[in-house]
């Protein structure tokens, strides 16, 4: 028995789909993670009637563009997510991060792009705190795109239905009066918060559908799982979109490379990042 794998016979496969993870997403599976493929993708086996990964890889490779590749992808990437996720990082951003570029933005345009979105919780919680700060942003034109490589997480955040269980973990109760309302054992997102969002199926790594410079990027609990050729793929992307003195925010316990002397990290925010603009540092204490 191979000692790699606890599947007799499947280890060749779970490194063929974990080479296919990494070219389609640049994702790269840990050892641990690896040990996981099977049982993250038992359900789609069931569900096609498949007896085996190798029976999952042959139809893949066939139809490479097909529903069942985004299926098998979908399975074996993290979606974990949740409304207002560490919350002192959303509190950051509207006490102080909002509050400064709402003071700085002389075209009253806010631009924010959230990358690895997930199923939408993040996105969200940001429109949601815009909402709750009020009338400051009467007359903005406030732009959310939120971009994530599964097209299947994709279209639940554009549904915005969520479980009781997603709803209990984070979300304050006076958001949860406010902007969802109950169907059947779920809960859906007000239209007002929902048509704030744009989400497009997207890689971060080669952005397709997204253009321009944003203020705020918030890339987090992504770039944990690539490599360091591909993190700095990243930041030389989140480079591409922004301009000097717009912020960006990893997850915690993540962080950017600043060697390419654009990103400077923040004094207070172990996780935050600010384009350099060296003739004001005075956003550099943030
Ligand atoms: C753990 S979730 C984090 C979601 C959210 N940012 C949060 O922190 O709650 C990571 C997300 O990154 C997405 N992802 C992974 N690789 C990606 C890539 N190359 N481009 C865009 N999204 C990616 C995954 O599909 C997954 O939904």
């Amino acid at each position: 028995m191979n000692m790699m794998t606890p599947f007799p016979g499947q280890g060749r496969s779970i490194e063929r789909l974990s080479e296919l993870l990494s070219r389609r997403t640049g994702q790269l599976l840990s050892e641990s993670r690896r040990w996981h493929i099977e049982t993250s993708l038992r359900p789609l086996l069931r569900e096609q009637g498949l007896p085996s990964l190798d029976a999952l890889l042959f139809a893949v490779e066939r139809d490479p563009n097909g529903p069942l590749m985004r299926q098998t992808i979908d399975a074996m990437l993290n979606h974990e997510s949740s409304f207002f996720r560490d919350i002192a990082v959303f509190q950051a951003i509207e006490r102080t991060l909002l509050p400064r570029l709402h003071g700085e933005l002389r075209e009253k345009m806010l631009r924010i792009w959230c990358a690895g979105c997930s199923t939408g919780q993040e996105a969200y919680s940001l429109a949601m705190i815009i909402k709750r700060m009020g009338a400051m942003w009467d007359g903005w034109r406030i732009s959310i795109q939120a971009t994530d490589v599964s097209e299947i997480a994709i279209e639940k955040a554009r549904r915005g239905v969520y479980s009781q269980m997603d709803m209990q973990r984070g979300l304050p109760i006076n958001d949860l009066l406010r902007w969802f309302a109950p169907v059947g054992a779920d809960w859906q997102i007000a239209d007002e918060i929902r048509e704030m969002v744009h989400f497009q199926a997207d890689n971060l790594l080669e952005p397709r559908r997204i253009s321009g410079t944003f203020d705020l990027i918030l890339c987090r609990n992504v770039l944990f799982y690539f490599p360091e050729d591909k993190r700095r793929i990243a930041r030389d992307q989140f480079a591409r979109h922004t301009r000097a003195g717009s912020y960006v925010i990893l997850g915690a316990g993540e962080m950017m490379s600043c060697s390419n002397g654009i990103f400077t990290s923040s004094r207070n925010l172990s996780c935050a990042y600010v384009a350099e603009k060296p003739a004001d540092c005075s956003r550099l204490a943030f």
